[in-house]
């Protein structure tokens, strides 16, 4: 959701923070500003996208060496110029922004206005300026107003503040990630560590409940008032991987790169989460979006090969759903921070389970609370919506449940599924060409039974998300039970068929569609089932867990060329965020 970066060092502030906030475009966002201090502090900041913002305003203009910088994805107050970050108290001598919700803002406010506080947005996050402002009237030392201003809020923040007078950022973390970049002579915080890659790969993770005062030479962290020492993180991501590389777009660049990620995330250890889940009797996953599908593939790879009963639940709603007796708890997210798996995981573990995480990202909560994490090796992914992350979560996910189950013949069949990946992705042109013919549908349903209905699901989440069209997938077998009152001519299937056991039952339910005139695109690596459709696209034969992998993949990219076609941003779809920090 909204991104952070903060610079102090002896570069010129607002270019590494406009460079920073590039980076974090990724999560999602409405407006951007950027505020800096040379002498006094100067503000630019407005609605829309940063370089429209930029080309109108121009950041560069802001001179000095400290700044802050944010984009806002809006929750408290409309999307507008006002509204965006940094926000300030009431002299515009101290300036901050902050990521989260302050739920106790309303009464913040009312006491501060009663105080004589006059507010100039309709944001949580005014009242912090507001409340540090108000504390500074009892306290001189400016780390210590902040850290009474902080121990004011009920909710959860990252924060990162800047203020006349003071050669220091001050931040704090509880919820939303924050992340300080160590350089020489120079320091960085940032919401994720995209933004920082260009300067350092040494960073420190903040846990909740710490402050930091970032000095241009070093930095110190408390935790309330004792000083405490955090672990210094070498990050392996190289500033290119947060490029486009010659792509027209991240997301393109990231569905290419799965061949090569799908390999790397097959090499994972997952012994420690092996001894965990090994003799279990009952699994739950607890996951959402994306990641929830790839929760339901490792379900039927579980089931079947290993009889162990295995429940996926949504994170969001874990808290309905569960028993309290889980035991162990699998929790599967890319980011790492998504609130409602973060929530579910803690959850689970105050009532005695041990939690498995599987995520992309070193140092997020998932990874630091979790008893045992597997890091899934996708390497940043900086589209919004999520491609090889979904891959490699599916590949480590198959790779534990085939080794819980001692399958050394069938995990050495799926290392080679990279190479029919890359089939795939030598099919491009004609998956651009079958874009084209559908762009004129608005309707469309995905199916698919067993290893295949995963991939459904994933092909119409991706589609709905970057093209606006309507999208749902079924399991096949269910069409019959309500939704084929839908299908006719306007309509689009896209059938995956692939050539296993559930491959006869599927072609029955492509003749349904097929007796109701439905537009039907069929996968398959059956020339039987690749001849009952106008349009078709042959997939390479595969089996089992490699199933949800090689179907996967021209979904992403059909979904892809059609939003380009459309003249839809693949990289930054409308009202989303990368990492969804709020429940
Ligand atoms: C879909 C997508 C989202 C995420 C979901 C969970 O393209 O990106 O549905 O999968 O928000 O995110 P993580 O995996 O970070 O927990």
């Amino acid at each position: 959701m909204c991104g952070i970066i903060g610079y102090i060092g002896y570069r010129k502030a607002s270019e590494v923070i406009l460079e920073g906030l590039r980076k974090l475009e990724y999560r999602g966002y409405d407006s951007a500003g950027i505020a800096t201090l040379s002498g006094k502090i100067q503000l630019i900041k407005d609605a829309g996208r940063l370089d429209e913002i930029h080309r109108r305003r121009n950041f560069l203009q802001l001179e000095g060496t400290i700044g802050i910088g944010h984009t806002r994805w809006a929750t408290h107050g409309g999307v507008s110029q006002k509204n965006a970050h940094p926000h300030s108290d009431s002299h515009g001598k101290i300036f901050l922004v902050h990521n989260g919700v302050i739920e106790n803002f309303e009464e913040l406010r009312a006491s501060l206005s009663k105080k004589g506080h006059r507010f100039s947005s309709e944001t949580d996050t005014e009242a912090i300026a507001h409340l540090v402002e108000e504390e500074l009237k009892k306290e001189k030392d400016f780390g210590k107003a902040f850290s009474n201003a902080i121990s004011m809020l009920k909710g959860t923040w990252s924060v990162v503040c800047i203020s006349e007078g003071e050669e220091a950022i001050h931040a704090s973390r509880n919820g939303p990630p924050l992340v300080i970049g160590i350089g020489e002579g120079e320091m960085f915080c940032a919401s994720d560590v995209p933004a920082l890659l260009a300067y350092t790969k040494k960073v420190v993770f903040l846990e909740d409940g710490d402050r930091a005062v970032i000095k241009k030479g070093g930095f110190e962290i408390f935790s309330g008032s004792k000083r405490v020492r955090r672990k210094i993180h070498s990050i392996n991501w190289s500033a290119q991987m947060a490029e486009k590389g010659g792509y027209p777009h991240f997301m393109l660049k990231e569905i290419s790169e799965q061949p090569a990620k799908i390999r790397e995330a097959l090499s994972a250890d997952v012994d420690e989460a092996a001894a965990i889940l090994g003799g279990q009797e009952h699994f739950t996953v607890v996951a959402c979006g994306s990641s929830y599908y790839a929760g339901l593939v490792f379900k039927s790879i579980a089931q079947s090969i290993l009889g162990v009963p295995c429940e996926v639940i949504l994170g969001s709603e874990f808290q309905y759903a569960r028993t309290g007796k889980e035991k162990v708890v699998i929790a599967i997210s890319q980011s790492g921070e998504t609130a409602d798996t973060l929530s579910a995981a803690r959850l689970a573990k105050s009532s005695g389970a041990k939690v498995v995480a599987i995520t992309n990202v070193l140092g997020s909560s998932l990874y630091r609370e979790a008893d045992a994490s597997v890091m899934i090796g996708a390497g940043p992914e900086l589209s919004v919506v999520a491609t090889k992350s979904f891959t490699c979560q599916v590949a480590v996910l198959a790779k534990i449940a085939l080794a819980l189950g001692k399958r050394e013949k069938e995990l050495e069949r799926l290392q080679g599924v990279s190479e029919k990946i890359e089939k795939v992705l030598e099919s491009q042109s004609k998956i651009k060409k079958l874009a084209d013919r559908l762009s004129r549908f608005k309707d469309f349903f995905y199916i698919g039974r067993g290893m295949a209905f995963p991939s459904a699901l994933e092909g119409a989440l991706k589609l709905k998300e970057i093209t606006y069209l309507h999208a749902e997938a079924y399991a096949a077998g269910e069409l019959k039970h309500g939704p084929l009152s839908l299908l006719d001519k306007n309509v689009v299937v896209v059938a995956l068929a692939p050539a296993d056991s559930s491959f006869p039952k599927t072609m029955s339910n492509v003749q349904e569609c097929l007796a109701r005139n439905a537009n039907l695109v069929v996968l398959s690596d059956s020339k039987q089932a690749l001849g009952k459709a106008k349009l078709s696209l042959a997939v390479p034969k595969a089996e089992g867990a490699e199933i949800p992998l090689v179907y996967s993949v021209p979904l992403q990219l059909l979904a892809y060329y059609l939003a380009v076609k459309l003249k839809r941003d693949p990289d930054k779809p409308r009202n989303l965020a990368k990492s969804v920090t709020v429940e």
